[in-house]
C-alpha cells in the first residue's frame, strides 16, 4: 500500500522519539508513567523482553527476549472516534508488517487478517494483539496503545494451551524480518493512520477496512448460523430503522455521532436511517467528521462500512437553518416515521428508534399529532399502550403521562392502573426477557396515602389493580410510599415501577439516567424505541449533543427484537 500524498498538515507527529529498554514489566505501565510523571505524548517505549506484558480480559502476553517487537505510546484523546484505536492500531500493524513482507521479497506474503477488533491472524494462529488503555494524568487523560507482534517466536516459548492458537512472522510466512526495520515501518504507518482518526476520516478506514478479511465480527449472516445451531431463532431479523427526526434538530447529528463512536455498527450494521442524505452529511460535516453514507432501500444488501440511508426527502440545506421548525421540517420529520412503521408493518425492518421530533413542526405542517407516540398508536390501531423509560438499573412506566398535575388524581382509574400493570409484565417477560419479574406500583400521596390520612387513591384506586393482576399471576407489590420505593428498585428488589404520574416517574429516572435511559412504547405490534430527550434547537449543528440515549435506544431496540422473536420461536 502507498501512503498517499498529503495536501493538509498532519496533526499526527512523526514519531522518533523512541526508548528502547533491554527489560521491562511491560511497555504500556512505562508510557503511562511518563504520561502521568511528564505529561510527555508520542513518546514510544519499546522493550527486548516483558516480565509481565498484558493482554486483554486480564490475559498474558508472552513476549521473550529479542523474538518480538513489544512496544507503548501514550497519545492525545480524539473525542468520539476513540472507540476506533484499538481497530486502527490492527490497521497500522497490518499494512506495515504486509508492507515490509513486500519489501523483504518475501516468497509469498500472505493474507494477514483482523480478529475484530483488534487482532492479527495468519491462518489459524495469532500473530499480533493490541491493548489500548486510558489513563489519568494531572490535567488531561491520554490513551495507551502497546502492541506487541510476534517476530520469530517459537512455538516452544508459548505455554502448551497457545502452541496451536499463537504463530509468528517467522513461522507463518517462512520470512525473516529485523525487529529495528518493522519497528521503524510501524511507527510510519501508526502515524498515518492514527491521523486519519484525529482528522475524523473514519472514510479511509472503512476503505481499507472493504477489502481486508475480518474475523470474530458478527455479520449478518454468521449470525445467522449461530442462532439457528442455538435452535432459537430461525431467521436473523432484518435491520432497525432510525428516523432521522426534525432535520433542524440534533437527531441528524446524534446518527452521525453514533455511528463514528461504535465501529462495529459500520462494519455490521445494526440499523440504517430513514431521512435526507443532504441533510445528514450537513450533520457529518458539522461535527468535522468524514464517514460514508450511502443510499438503500429495503432488499439491498447491508453491504457494511457506510451508514445505510432511505431518502425520503431531498431537502435543500439553505432551506433548513439549524435549531428552526418550519412546515418543511415537520411534514419530512412525519413522513420518516410513518414510513417506517410501513415497513416494520410488512416486515422489511425489524423495528423502529426514533430520534426526535417537534410539535411546532407538525403544526406548522398542518399535522395534529402531540407526539410519536399518538402517531405509531394510531398508525397501527393500538388502544392500549404505556410508556417505559428504560435504563440498566431502573425502570418505570407511566399511568398518566402529559396530564397537568391538577388532574393527575381524578385521570388515574383502577383500569388503567391494570392495563399499565399488564403491559409493564409483558414486556418484562418478552421484551427484557425477564422469567419471573417483579413489578412496584407506587402509590400516589405522601406516605401511600398513611392508611387515608393523605389520601385514599392507594385504597380505592390502585390497590383493587394490583389484586387483578395479582389473580392474574403477575407479580405487582405495593402501592409503595413514592418516597423508597425507587431506592428499592434501583438496589435491585424490583424490575419496574408502575409511577402514577409523569414526574413521579422521570424525576427519579432522570437523576441515574440522565444521559442513557431510552423511551419505549408498550403494547405496539411493533418495536420502537426513542431517544429520551427533543431537538434540542439550541445546539442543533454544534455538536455538542450528546449520542449516549440513542446507542442506547439501538442496543435496547436489538435486544427487544431478539427476545421478541425468541419468545415467538419457544411459545
Ligand atoms: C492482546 O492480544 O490481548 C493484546 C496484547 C498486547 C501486547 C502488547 S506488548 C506491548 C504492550 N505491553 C503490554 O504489556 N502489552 C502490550
Amino acid at each position: 500500500m502507498r501512503l498517499s500524498w498529503r495536501k493538509k498538515a498532519k496533526k499526527v507527529p512523526d514519531i522518533r522519539k523512541i526508548t528502547w529498554i533491554s527489560e521491562t514489566g511491560s511497555t504500556n505501565d512505562l508510557a503511562r508513567e511518563n504520561f502521568q510523571k511528564r505529561g510527555v505524548l508520542w513518546h514510544c517505549f519499546v522493550a527486548d523482553s516483558q516480565t509481565r506484558g498484558r493482554g486483554r480480559k486480564g490475559r498474558s502476553w508472552i513476549s521473550p527476549p529479542g523474538t518480538g517487537l513489544y512496544l507503548s505510546i501514550a497519545i492525545p484523546r480524539p473525542g468520539i472516534l476513540e472507540a476506533w484505536f484499538p481497530l486502527t492500531c490492527a490497521v497500522a500493524s497490518l499494512t506495515a508488517i504486509q508492507s515490509l513482507l513486500t519489501k523483504s521479497r518475501c516468497a509469498k506474503p500472505p493474507s494477514i487478517r483482523i480478529k475484530w477488533p483488534n487482532d492479527l491472524y495468519i491462518g489459524n494462529g495469532k500473530m499480533a494483539g493490541m491493548l489500548c488503555e486510558l489513563t489519568s494524568g494531572s490535567e488531561s487523560s491520554a490513551w495507551i496503545i502497546g502492541i506487541g507482534i510476534n517476530i520469530s517466536t517459537s512455538e516452544d516459548a508459548f505455554p502448551e494451551d497457545l502452541k496451536e492458537k499463537a504463530c509468528s512472522i517467522s513461522s507463518a510466512t517462512g520470512c525473516q524480518v529485523s525487529r529495528d526495520s518493522l519497528l521503524k515501518e510501524l511507527l510510519v504507518y501508526l502515524s498515518f493512520w492514527l491521523d486519519k482518526i484525529y482528522e475524523g476520516d473514519i472514510s479511509a478506514i472503512c476503505n481499507f477496512l472493504e477489502k481486508t478479511k475480518i474475523m470474530g465480527i458478527a455479520t449478518r449472516n454468521s449470525q445467522l448460523a449461530t442462532r439457528n445451531s442455538n435452535h432459537q431463532i430461525t431467521k436473523f431479523p432484518n435491520p432497525l430503522g432510525i428516523t432521522m427526526g426534525c432535520p433542524a434538530g440534533i437527531g441528524p447529528e446524534i446518527i452521525i455521532k453514533a455511528f463514528a463512536a461504535n465501529p462495529e455498527w459500520l462494519l455490521s450494521p445494526p440499523a440504517i436511517v430513514i431521512g435526507d442524505m443532504n441533510i445528514l452529511k450537513r450533520a457529518a460535516k458539522a461535527l468535522d467528521i468524514n464517514i460514508p453514507i450511502k443510499s438503500w432501500m429495503p432488499g439491498d444488501s447491508l453491504s457494511g462500512n457506510a451508514i445505510h440511508v432511505i431518502t425520503r426527502t431531498d431537502l435543500n440545506i439553505e432551506d433548513i437553518p439549524w435549531g428552526k421548525p418550519s412546515s418543511a421540517t415537520g411534514k419530512a420529520s412525519f413522513d420518516y416515521v410513518t414510513e417506517g412503521i410501513r415497513l416494520c408493518q410488512e416486515e422489511r425492518l425489524s423495528g423502529l428508534v426514533t430520534a426526535p421530533i417537534n410539535k411546532l413542526g407538525l403544526k406548522l405542517a398542518g399535522i395534529d399529532y402531540p407526539g410519536h407516540t399518538e402517531i405509531l398508536a394510531d398508525r397501527t390501531n393500538t388502544k392500549r399502550y404505556a410508556m417505559m423509560l428504560a435504563g440498566d438499573r431502573l425502570r418505570v412506566t407511566l399511568v398518566t403521562i402529559h396530564c397537568p398535575l391538577r388532574e393527575v388524581a381524578d385521570s388515574i382509574s383502577t383500569e388503567k392502573n391494570f392495563q399499565v400493570i399488564s403491559l409493564t409484565d409483558f414486556s418484562l417477560k418478552n421484551e427484557f426477557g425477564i422469567k419471573k419479574p417483579e413489578i412496584a406500583v407506587a402509590g400516589l400521596n405522601p406516605h401511600g396515602g398513611e392508611s387515608g390520612m393523605f389520601g385514599h387513591e392507594e385504597e380505592q384506586v390502585i390497590t383493587p389493580a394490583i389484586e387483578m393482576a395479582q389473580e392474574r399471576g403477575i407479580a405487582a407489590n405495593g402501592p409503595y410510599p413514592p418516597d423508597t420505593v425507587f431506592y428499592q428498585a434501583i438496589n435491585g428488589k424490583f424490575d419496574a415501577v408502575v409511577c402514577q404520574y409523569h414526574d413521579q416517574g422521570l424525576i427519579p429516572f432522570k437523576l441515574i439516567h440522565f444521559r442513557d435511559g431510552v423511551n419505549l412504547t408498550l403494547g405496539l405490534p411493533i418495536v420502537r424505541t426513542s431517544v429520551d430527550h427533543g431537538t434540542a434547537y439550541d445546539i442543533a449543528g454544534t455538536g455538542k449533543a450528546d449520542c449516549a440515549s440513542l446507542e442506547a435506544a439501538i442496543r435496547l431496540a436489538s435486544k427487544i427484537v431478539v427476545n421478541r422473536l425468541g419468545a415467538s420461536v419457544n411459545n
